[in-house]
Parts: structure tokens; sequence; C-alpha cells
């Protein structure tokens, strides 16, 4: 079975608790588990990393990019928190490992909200970016990337 990734950034940990008029009262670990669910039913292996550190994702994204290259993986589904805004690295490990499907996911609308948010890194090396949709979005972006990256899927009506 492929995997999908759901790799969550800086301060993500926090969410539930952390700016609750941003980013809802959904734990961290209730996303990973609707993830993994909605994994199945659309018939995915759902692997989760969630790191304040921007060197390991970046090395998450780089073993990514050696699954997919194999076979073994579809996708990631990528919230960088703040590091969308700052990290060039991030940029450039996601254009290293062309042509791993990166799907850029925030769950505020970072466009309504302060003007350094508005600028991405990320953006320009995604292969889709779903943004506003509360915690809905993994959901979404889970569903953008099979539908983008498979036969079956692109096959289908909307
Ligand atoms: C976020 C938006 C970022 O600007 C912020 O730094 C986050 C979360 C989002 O999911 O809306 O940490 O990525």
């Amino acid at each position: 079975m492929q995997k999908i990734l759901i790799l969550n950034g800086p301060n993500l940990n926090l969410l539930g608790t952390r700016e609750p008029a941003q980013y809802g009262h959904t734990s961290l670990a209730d996303v990973e588990a609707f993830c993994r669910a909605h994994g199945e039913r659309l018939g995915y292996e759902v692997e989760c990393l969630q790191s304040n550190w921007e060197g390991a994702l970046i090395d998450k994204i780089h073993e990514y990019g050696r699954l997919y290259r194999a076979g073994e993986a579809l996708g990631v589904v990528f919230n960088p928190g703040a590091y969308t805004h700052t990290s060039i690295a991030l940029h450039d490990a996601i254009k290293g490992v062309d042509p791993l499907p990166v799907i850029e996911c925030h769950i505020s609308n970072v466009h309504a909200r302060e003007t350094f948010r508005h600028h991405s890194w990320v953006s320009p090396a995604a292969a889709g970016i779903v943004v506003g949709f509360g915690v809905d979005g993994y959901l979404i972006a889970m569903d953008g990337l099979v539908r983008k990256c498979t036969n079956s899927a692109a096959r289908q009506a909307p």
C-alpha cells in the first residue's frame, strides 16, 4: 500500500489549545487520527510527523522523495507553520526531491491575516495549496493529492 505523509511544522503540536479562534479546538492527535481513517478509505497508509525543527522536516521530505521514486509513496500534505514565511531551506528541499508532490495546507486563511503571513516560500514548490478550511483542510488536501496524482481519481467526475 502506498503512503501519504501528513507533515506538520512548528507549534502545530499545540493544536486544540493554541489560539483557538484561529486554529479551532481539535488536537493534533485528533487531526492525525482522522487523516489516518481518511487514508484507509482512500486506500493509502498514512504516516504522520510533527516537528518544531526545520531540519527534521527537511529530512522527512528527503525520505519521501526516496519513497516516491521507489513507488512507495503518493505524496505529502504539509503544513509548514511559520516556516512557510521564512524557510528557503524548505522550498529547496521540496524542489530538491521533485517530482514528489507536496500539497501545502494551512488551517487559517493566511491571506486574511497579518501581511507577514501573505508570502509563502513553500507555495512556488508546492503541487497545490489548501488554505482557510480549518482542520478539514487536511482532508481536502489528501483528496486533492489523490485526484491530482492518480489516474483513477483523475477519471472520476467531480
Ligand atoms: C498556519 C499559518 C501560519 O502563518 C502559522 O505560523 C501557523 C499555522 C496555519 O495552519 O494556518 O503556525 O500554517
